[in-house]
């Protein structure tokens, strides 16, 4: 059923001699709402105008609906709808005669699309006051619209929820959904706080330093590759506690702490195995081991170093 929307391939971008997008590679189906989660400077915009034309692509490519944004520009671009800078709106002006404006610049759009965007993000109520004296959130939802005029394909927004309060991010995040259920588009959300986002994606994204350090689907748990290198929580009951300790740091360099008769550490779940034949190989009794996954919010600190998000 889902149908590939947009594709990262290898994509790059270097200004002047530092590399800040490092070859980014991954798929966003339609109906889709992706998360782009990374703290500030990671190159979440810059991915972002790369994607949507608006900046040039040093090396790799994105394709909209398999259409090339850098050889097939034209075709590539009409299926996108984006806003990555604060959308430019005029206070004097209803969010009608704004829209209005707007459909002018790009042919073919009739009336009755127009209303079917405001009906989108339920604007009907405030399309014909001045925009002026709209709510931060009401403006967020007439740039979608605006950005959803022409019927793109995909949908991207940089930092949607910058400045919003919890009833506006709400309402967003119902937006987004719907249009993702009912209109198949898929969306494309930039944040820098996984707490923002996580209720409004099916999948993650993380992104740091210009390179993305895992992709997670927010509802099931998969064993991608990038997942086996996520440490996970791991406690044993060992006798004697001490060497079990010792071992993990002389052998496998993990820092383990004893509590409550249990020896604690994290690693990557792909090690257990080992850490266990080792054990018993030198003499260590292994009684019980249960392991944790990290939660989502716990897998992104441990990813981006907690003191990291702005
Ligand atoms: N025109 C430019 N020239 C030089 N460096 C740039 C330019 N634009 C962005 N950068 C650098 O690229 C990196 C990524 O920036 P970008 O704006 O893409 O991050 P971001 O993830 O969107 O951050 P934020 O959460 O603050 O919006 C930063 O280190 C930034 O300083
Ligand atoms: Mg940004």
């Amino acid at each position: 059923m889902s149908k590939q929307a947009m594709k990262l391939i290898n994509l790059k971008k270097t200004i002047g001699k530092k590399q800040i997008i490092k070859g980014l590679d991954f798929e966003i189906n339609s109906g889709e709402v992706f998360g782009f989660l990374g703290p500030n400077g990671a190159g979440k915009t810059t991915t972002i105008r790369m994607m949507v034309g608006l900046m040039k692509i040093t090396e790799g490519d994105v394709q909209i609906l398999g259409k090339s944004i850098r050889s097939n520009y034209k075709e590539a671009v009409r299926e996108v709808g984006a806003i990555v800078e604060n959308p430019e709106m005029y206070p004097f002006m209803t969010g009608l005669q704004n829209l209005n404006h707007f459909a002018r610049m790009i042919p073919g759009i009739s009336k009755e699309r127009i209303q079917e965007v405001i009906a989108l993000v339920g604007l009907e109520n405030a399309i014909r006051q001045k925009v002026g004296k709209y709510s931060l959130g009401m403006r967020q939802r007439l740039g979608i619209a605006q950005a959803l005029l022409h019927k793109p394909s995909v949908l991207i927004l940089d930092e949607p929820t910058n400045g919003l309060d919890p009833a506006g991010i709400r309402e967003i995040r119902q937006y987004i959904r719907k249009l993702a259920t009912e209109q198949n588009v898929a969306v494309i959300i930039s944040s820098h706080l996984l707490s923002e986002i996580e209720l409004m994606c099916d999948r993650i994204g993380i992104i740091k330093d210009g390179e993305l350090v895992a992709i997670q689907s927010v509802n099931e748990i998969s064993d991608t590759e990038v997942e086996k290198e996520l440490l996970i929580h791991v406690q044993m009951e060992v006798k004697p506690p001490k060497s079990a300790i010792e071992l993990l740091k002389s052998e496998f360099e993990l820092d383990a702490e004893f509590e409550s008769g249990l020896v604690r550490f994290q690693c990557p779940k792909e090690r257990i195995p080992s850490i266990i034949q080792t054990f018993v190989q030198n003499g260590i009794s292994v009684y019980q081991v249960e392991v944790s996954k990290a939660r989502l919010e716990d897998k992104f600190f441990d990813l981006i170093g907690e003191n990291s998000i702005g």
